[in-house]
Parts: C-alpha cells; structure tokens; sequence
C-alpha cells in the first residue's frame, strides 16, 4: 500500500467557539468560495485552470449529453447547475437521483458524460451509477469533497471540492460549493467548445469575484433569521417556492427544515402551487418564498399574490429595494442581489440554512446529528 498524508487540520474538526458544527459550516462559506475561486481561476488573466477542473481527463468532442446523479443535497445542486449548464452548453443535460437511475434503464454511450456529484464520495447508489456507467463506456467525472473516496477512484476524471471537512449532518457549505464547482466547470467547457465569447467570459469571472462578500452580506442577517424561527418553530407544516434556479433552492430549504427540525416541509416550483398544493394553503400555513428581481419575478409576485389572498402566511426573500415584495409578505428576509441569475441563488440559499438552523435550535433537536440519519450513506 502507498501512504498519502490528508489534508487535515485539527481545527477543520473543531467547532472553534460555534455552538454547532453546522453554524460554524454555514460561516465558512465566503472563504471556501475565495479559495475555490482563487483556485481554479487566474486572477491576473482570468483564465480557467483546466487540470483541477478535471478537464484533462475528458474528451470533450466526444460529449453529445450529460447525466448528472447525487443524492439528497448533493442532487438538488445538480438540479441548480441545469439551469445553467443547457443553455451555456447548447447539450441535453438529466439531472437524476442517484437511486432511481440506474434501474430504469437510462440510454447510455460513449458519448454520455455521467458527473456524479456527492460530498463524502462514498454514497452508494451514487457509487453503482458510476460503476453502471463504465459498462456503457461514458466517461466519469466526479464532484467530490474527499480525496481518495470511492467514487473518484472509480471515474476517469475528479473535480475536487476541497470545501474543508463537513461534520453536520446537515450539507451546506458543500452544496453551495458544488453549484460553484459546477458553475467553473461548465464556462471552463463552454470556452473550450467555443460556447462563450472571451467578454462574456469576463464579465461572469468578474462578477464571480464579488460572490465571497455578497455571501458575507447574507450570513449578516443572521440575526433577522433567528429571530423569525422563533416566530414559526411550532409550526407543523410549511411550504418553499421559487422559479428557475430558485426552484431547487426552495426544495433545498424544505430538506433543510425536515432534515433538522422534524417539520415537514415541502418545496415547489412556485408556478406548481395551482395543481394541488395551493388547496393546504390557509391562515396556518407559513411559506417561504424566493423571489429575486430575475426574469421570473413577475411570475412568483403573481404566485405571491395567489398565497396571500387564501391568507397563507408569506416569508419573503428577495431585494431589499423591493419593497412591493415588503408589503405583501407577512415578513420579509432582505437578501444581497447580484445580477448573475446563479449567483444568486447561491446567495439565497443563506437565509434558509440559517432558518432551518435557528428553528431547530428553538425546538431543541440534536442539529449536528439528527436521528436516524447517518453523514454517509454507504448502503442502498
Ligand atoms: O455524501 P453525499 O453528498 O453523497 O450525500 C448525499 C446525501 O446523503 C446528503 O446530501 C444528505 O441528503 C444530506 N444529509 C442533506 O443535508
């Protein structure tokens, strides 16, 4: 056997002063995402590094579609990166849960790219998918937070998150890490496929740059957060709705809440809300609403508006300008706005980590380690 050192430190296994290992993962995340930048991305010259990126390892020509598998979390952020991966791509892209894939008989090539996204490495429906795949001769790449695991070992080509140890249970920074990673992916192969000019390839860097201190200006609602899951933690039940890319943030923030708190939530694409669960909305039922000044904001105000008039009690996030959102909502959480639809919806997922994390500590749940769940799932 070979000996290779890891990465450790002692203090990525302390809680440093936090209450929870999941507080404390939900603070590292501006400097995860200085240093992933930093990392994969020149500075100087803004250009892409391609080996960390694991584009060394791909035949890019060769990809005609892409299948993406996680689970849990780790699916939800490759629901995020279609939204932006098939229009930057001009390529078919399925984003699937790892558990179901392989079973239904997905048509598979060599001319598939399967990227496996999981934050341990170690899960094992996502682990079969990649193995599934080998048989059909598509090339592997994987998202993984850990060196050394299983599914990088068994794909062609890794993308190493090196987000720093996640101990919660709970993923945070990991997702937001992941759409991150993906996102760097994905312009890395537009430029390489000739899918994005050289400007436009600037001006997406640039405002990159600016995504560590947009999150600092998220977690620094901290407070407002708390103090609005003391409000709702006896609540039962409660729904999240968002459009586009915001639309697996909500579902995110449901899995959040349930995961941690023992509530049950559920998230919908806000245009969804009229085939079926707008009839569990009256004066009990509290929902959080993603609704940024992107293009579908009309679209959600509308939807916002629907919630409203049936007396539901709506937890607005969005610009801190709009203040038509502001008099609609029962309350409303002032978020940081970037102009990049993705960006923000990186910068969204803040203030429903802390909700999630704040109602579970007024209910007094175990929020590093929920009951019956396990950090890695290495078991179908
Ligand atoms: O290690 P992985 O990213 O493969 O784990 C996948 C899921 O088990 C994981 O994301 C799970 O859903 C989290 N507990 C969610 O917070």
């Amino acid at each position: 056997p070979e000996l290779t050192p890891i990465n450790w430190t002692r203090a990525s296994v302390e809680k440093q002063g936090y209450r929870h290992f999941m507080l404390k993962e939900i603070h590292e995340q501006p400097v995860i995402f200085a240093e992933t930048i930093q990392r994969f991305v020149d500075q100087k010259d803004l250009t892409l590094n391609l080996k960390e990126l694991g584009l060394y390892d791909l035949d890019l020509e060769k990809i005609k579609h892409i299948r993406i598998v996680g689970c849990g979390t780790a699916f939800l952020s490759g629901l995020v990166a279609q939204y932006f991966l098939e229009p930057l791509l001009g390529i078919q892209i399925s984003v699937e849960l790892a558990s179901e894939f392989r079973y239904r008989g997905p048509h598979l090539d060599e001319h598939t790219l399967l990227i496996s996204i999981s934050q341990s490495g170690e899960t094992a429906d996502t682990l079969a998918c990649v193995n599934h795949a080998k048989q059909f001769g598509c090339q592997r790449l994987a998202i993984c937070n850990t060196l050394h695991a299983a599914i990088p070992r068994a794909s062609d080509s890794f993308l190493y998150m090196d987000a720093g140890q996640e101990i919660g249970v709970a993923s945070t920074k990991a997702f937001t890490s992941q759409i991150l990673c993906l996102f760097i992916w994905g312009i890395a192969v537009a430029n390489e496929r000739k899918k994005i000019s050289r400007s436009e390839l600037d001006t997406v860097l640039r405002e990159m740059r600016s995504l560590p201190l947009h999150l600092e200006s998220a977690i620094a609602q901290k407070g407002h957060l708390d103090q609005l899951a003391s409000k709702y933690y006896e609540n039962n039940n409660m729904l999240y709705v968002g459009r586009g890319p915001n639309f697996p943030i909500a579902l995110e923030g449901a899995l959040k809440l349930k995961e941690i708190s023992y509530i049950h939530a559920e998230g919908y694409g806000a245009g969804e809300l009229k085939h079926g669960p707008i009839a569990l909305i009256d004066r009990h039922m509290p929902i959080v609403a993603l609704a940024p000044k992107d293009r579908y904001y009309e679209k959600t105000l509308s939807n916002i508006e629907e919630i409203v008039a049936r007396e539901g009690q709506v937890i607005g996030i969005g610009d801190p300008k709009d203040e038509t959102l502001r008099s609609l909502c029962t309350d409303f959480v002032p978020c940081p706005q970037m102009t990049n639809p993705f960006f923000q919806a990186i910068i969204n997922t803040i203030p429903v980590q802390f909700f999630a994390y704040y109602v579970a500590c007024h209910r007094g749940t175990d929020v590093d380690q929920p009951r019956n769940l396990a950090k890695s799932v290495t078991v179908e």
